[in-house]
């Protein structure tokens, strides 16, 4: 039996009343990868409020790895509101904030004493991240890459990559960031082809020493182990341990943002794993908190004692219900196959991207690092012009038919996939099929080379 069902136009009547009053109500500023309003959610599948189902390829964006409505989660977020909602961590602590950096530390890469700091969004823990490394170091640089995205405060978005709509007419930016290519190899910077290029894009770093910045200035360079919003971008496995040689050298800091690659997206628990790395801060957000506010920098713990008593904080830092669903998450990590299912969902979806390479000429790239597969559409293959329009329209169809998708990357035109983990084969190929549907009709023509 399908999973999906439609039953009225895309979107509906109370969709479309709800818009209108959003309109009027809430700044333009805010987008929406679809134009219907969420009624309930389950597992893999979405409802909207005129009844139509959908099967949810976007996670809300990456959070939802154990699935809408996890009744373990829900549960777990259930009892403690009936206990206490919020204290404020810095005017009486509780126990679960605790044993959650504890919890954290012990799971993340690293065979050293660490500790954990909870925050509340992506953007307020790469903040954090980098104060620390700031304070710990005494140093005040920041190295960035090309395409990166770290989230929308002033800090974070300094240090993001893509012009508009997220920078322009925003700035000034913080001083002492320095940005370079990233293994982009789709398109590479230099030029260059892997593995003959010996990551150019790493050993490119010393001349950017001699010429721009003094190592000896920079506190952290800030890398995501594959770019989120930036296009899936998948680096060799090297680009980390090469950086990480890198920071070594010069007394940098390493600070791996897996905001969008933890909690299962990869394979693995945390990105940094493919390679063996074992960044200095590392941190997360997203998925931990089992759709709830929840992030969390885990690093070194004399780095993360830098800053004094009072010099870490806010209101609402590690809220207690937010983790006890972050508990109930890794709960689920621990007693359910969740990380061998990301690799199987990963290269299902893969096989069918492939399949359609074939056949659509307008798809230039497909990569994939566990369950994060994106598929990157261009409209020649010899100009890899990107192709934004068509990347739209397949959303825009996909939507209608039943697939709630969402793109990314600097130029729009990546087609990426954040289903949930516990999503069943039966929902997988079902939306997967409603995608061909998609790509036949935006790229009907075969592909010639
Ligand atoms: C890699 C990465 N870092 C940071 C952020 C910012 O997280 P938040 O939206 O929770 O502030 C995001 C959000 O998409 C992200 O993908």
């Amino acid at each position: 039996m399908s999973a999906i069902s439609i039953r009225t136009a895309i979107p509906g009547p109370r969709s479309r009343a709800l818009m209108a009053r959003r309109h009027a109500a809430v700044p333009r500023g805010i987008s929406h990868a679809v134009p219907v309003f969420a009624e309930s959610a389950d597992g893999a599948r979405l409802t909207d409020v005129d009844g139509n189902v959908f099967l949810d390829f976007a996670g809300g964006i990456g959070v939802m790895n154990v699935g809408h409505s996890d009744p373990q989660v829900v549960s777990a977020l259930k009892e403690q509101a009936e206990r206490f909602t919020h204290t404020c961590f810095s005017v009486a602590p509780y126990e679960s904030y605790v044993a959650l950096a504890e919890r954290l530390a012990a799971i993340t890469p690293g065979a050293f004493a660490k500790k954990t700091l909870l925050v509340n969004s992506g953007a307020e823990a790469i903040e954090n991240a980098v104060k620390i490394a700031r304070h710990a170091t005494g140093r005040p640089g920041v190295l960035c890459f090309e395409d990166a995205f770290h989230g929308r405060t002033l800090f974070a978005l300094s240090v993001t990559s893509k012009v508009s709509p997220y920078k322009a007419g925003f700035g000034p930016y913080a001083a002492d960031v320095h940005r370079v290519p990233y293994a982009y190899c789709y398109r590479c910077a230099y030029e260059e082809k892997f593995p003959s290029c010996a990551f150019a894009c790493v050993s490119s770093l010393e001349d950017h020493f001699k010429r721009y910045v003094d190592p000896q200035t920079i506190a952290a360079i800030l890398v995501e182990p594959v770019l989120g919003e930036g296009g899936f971008v998948v680096p060799p496995l090297g680009f980390l341990t090469e950086l990480a040689k890198v920071c070594r050298k010069h007394g940098i800091l390493l600070i791996a943002d897996e905001v969008q690659t933890g909690f299962g997206r990869t394979g693995r628990m945390f990105a940094c794993e493919h390679e063996g790395i074992e960044p200095d801060l590392l941190v997360t957000a997203k998925s931990l908190g089992g759709g709830l506010p929840l992030a969390a920098v885990i690093g070194r713990a004399e780095l993360m004692d830098a800053p004094g008593p009072g010099g870490l904080g806010g209101t609402y830092i590690g809220n207690p219900v937010a983790c006890a669903a972050a508990h109930a998450v890794l709960d689920r990590f621990e007693s359910g196959d969740l990380l061998r299912r990301s690799e199987t969902i990963g290269i299902r979806i893969e096989a069918r991207a492939r399949a359609w390479a074939q056949r659509f000429g307008v798809i230039g790239d497909v990569r994939r690092r566990g369950a994060m597969v994106a598929v990157e559409l261009v409209k020649s293959r010899e100009t890899k012009e990107p192709a934004k329009h068509e990347t739209d329209d397949i959303i825009r169809m996909a939507c209608e038919r039943g697939v709630v998708l969402i793109a990314s990357g600097t130029f729009g035109n990546v087609v990426r996939f954040l289903t949930p983990l516990v999503i069943s084969d039966d929902e997988l190929d079902e939306g997967l099929e409603v995608m061909t549907e998609c790509f036949a009709a935006v790229a009907p023509q075969p592909t010639t080379h």
